[in-house]
């Protein structure tokens, strides 16, 4: 195949085969992640046919993953995370050190060093948040506080992984492996690790402070120009850039993992009034990401571990789905929360995904964790989340038989109920900021009659073409003779039109200043503030741009426009055609 086209031919065969057997799995009613691994392994060096480009299908990988962060870090709500906290960080930080331990355990029978057994340990100690968001999302289990519980846990994995990333490194030639070519590597070089760790932490917090300090000012300004412009095109290029922007600009700057970059770049917008269209316009492009992503962990995966070393499959296994989800549950219980939580926290465990990829990956750059570990934490990988259904079909009724057990009935209630309403509270306080915003909308539409039938989809945008100005009595607002700068809403209030027919009054839900917008010549008249006036302006550039995608609000202001002039031609003033209120 000529070289030029190995891209394509990646892209290409990974979408065509991740099609049919996700399509497959679908219809096996497994998840169709199950079906993108499957296509991966046909892709791969173990089996025969199509080969594709390793290197190439790894960075499309890396892209998915920084995709899949910055859809993370969208969908992350901090004020969630705060209600949840008291039971998800600890609960989250017990099972991984649990589940670590028994990893490192099994490493160590096995006879690896420390290094690849914490590798090991850490990747098994994962869950995956994709798998988990997916599942909860098929089982209408995403609202609920047992869900909400369930993917903050997961968050805080998904943080403690980021730190471990940024760790490993910097601890590798203490631990038996190499250091990394690149970040890290010099210091280490000398032997002091202190330094290295302490350089390491201190580019992990400048990067943090500066994208809690900076990016939540900067980034949200310059998508609201973005969507200003009304480009739909541009706003979804805006959301890329920021993303992978970030990732990569972060990764370069202060050696953060690119997961880490998106993860925040994620967080920053979702904060913003942007962030549900951000996550809109963004989800086609993770989706497909993502897929090559599942595809390239395939390739890695080399199926005759299955027969070489069933056991020791069965072991890792063993830890994913029965170790973790244990420890999760004694965990929750020992928390004081009730039974249901323990058990859907543990289903939602209880497999392993993304990160461990990613751990299994850099352990093995770094020279720590020997190949049978990376072969073993894909085949755990691949059968945990084919087998992860399951176990949210037993939860039910483990549920219901520990449930007669009357100890554990009633446990933790008061707590769950506690918790319930916290997140409710929190809830209603993100549905009352976004009402708020909502109903913004519907006063200037409701208070400017000309607006009323705009298109609901460019209401987002609509607001934030107005800037908001007064005017005090007696204030000349537009000068007869002067260049046009920009369009006037009266939302209270009363201004003057000095006509050469005679003064006209306008008020409340009245405009004016569109002649010579819409004509391109100078202001015709002058227009001055009778009273106190609240007034709503909009740019000449904005205006004419906004006019020009709705042709149907173009000629309504055409029509008063032509009515005005013709007044004033007429040489006597009517009142004007909106009315004063
Ligand atoms: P413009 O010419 O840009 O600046 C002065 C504005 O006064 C003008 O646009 C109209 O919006 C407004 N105006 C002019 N004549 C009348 C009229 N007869 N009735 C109401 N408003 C007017």
């Amino acid at each position: 195949m000529p070289h030029e086209t190995t891209l394509i031919a990646t892209v290409a065969v990974g979408f065509v085969l991740a099609f049919i057997f996700g399509f497959l799995a679908d219809r096996f009613r497994l998840p169709p992640l199950v079906g993108y691994l499957i296509a991966g392994i046909f892709l791969g060096p173990f089996t025969p046919g199509f080969v594709a480009d390793p290197s190439l299908s790894g960075q499309l990988a890396e892209v998915g993953v920084i995709l899949l962060m910055f859809g993370v870090g969208l969908h992350f709500s901090i004020s969630d995370l705060m209600a949840v906290k008291w039971i998800a960080i600890p609960g989250a930080i017990g099972q991984i050190v649990l589940a670590t331990l028994l990893g490192v355990g099994v490493g160590t029978i096995w006879g690896w060093s420390l290094g690849g057994s914490l590798v090991f340990g850490l990747s098994l100690s994962v869950a995956s948040t994709v798998v988990l968001l997916k599942a909860l999302e098929e089982r209408n289990m995403l609202p609920t506080a047992n869900g909400r519980i369930a993917v903050g846990w997961l968050i805080v994995e998904d943080l403690a992984m980021v730190v471990a990333l940024v760790l490993l490194p910097a601890f590798a030639e203490t631990l038996g492996g190499h250091a990394a070519s690149g970040h890290g590597a010099e210091a280490a070089a000398d032997g002091s690790l202190a330094i290295t760790l302490g350089i390491t932490l201190a580019k992990v917090v400048g990067f943090v402070v500066l994208a809690i300090a900076l990016g939540p000012r900067v980034v949200p300004w310059i998508l609201g120009q973005v969507a200003r412009t009304g480009s739909r095109e541009l706003f979804t290029l805006s959301v890329l850039a920021v993303a992978l922007g970030i990732a990569y600009g972060s990764a370069v700057i202060f050696g953060v993992s690119f997961a880490l970059g998106a993860f925040f770049a994620g967080v920053v917008l979702s904060e913003s009034r942007f962030s549900h269209r951000a996550a809109h316009d963004s989800l086609p492009l993770q989706d497909a990401f993502a897929v090559l992503f599942f595809v390239s962990v395939g390739m890695l995966f080399d199926p005759s571990i299955l027969v070489r070393e069933p056991l020791a499959v069965l072991a890792v296994l063993a830890i994913i789905m029965v170790g973790k989800s244990l420890a999760a549950m004694l965990i929750v219980l020992v928390l004081g929360y009730p039974l249901t939580t323990a058990v859907t926290v543990a289903a939602s465990l209880a497999q392993v995904g993304e990160f461990s990829f990613i751990l299994a990956g850099l352990g093995a750059a770094l020279g720590l964790l020997p190949k049978e570990g990376s072969d073993l934490i894909l085949a755990g990988a691949l059968l945990s989340i084919t087998l992860n259904p399951l176990a949210f079909v037993v939860a039910p009724g483990l549920i219901r038989r520990l449930s007669a057990w009357s100890a554990l009935a009633r446990h933790g209630e008061h707590r769950y109920r506690a918790l319930e309403a916290d997140l409710e509270a929190a809830q209603a306080r993100a549905q009352e900021r976004e009402h708020a915003h909502v109903l913004e909308v519907q006063q200037v539409v409701q208070r400017f009659p000309i607006f009323a039938d705009i298109d609901p989809e460019q209401r987002q945008e609509f607001l934030l073409l107005f800037k908001p100005r007064s005017a005090n009595p007696g204030e000349r607002i537009i000068q007869k003779g002067d260049k046009p700068d920009g369009m006037y809403f009266i939302s209270s209030g009363k201004a003057a039109v000095d006509t050469d027919a005679g003064e006209v009054a306008l008020g409340p839900g009245d405009f004016f200043g569109e002649m010579a917008l819409l004509s391109g010549s100078r202001r015709t008249a002058d227009v001055t503030a009778l009273d106190y006036c609240e007034l709503l302006t909009m740019s000449r550039r904005d205006f004419l741009q906004f006019l020009a995608r709705n042709p149907g609000l173009r000629q309504r202001f055409t029509e008063t426009a032509s009515q005005r002039s013709e007044v004033n031609r007429r040489g006597h003033a009517e009142p004007s055609p909106t009315g004063m209120a």
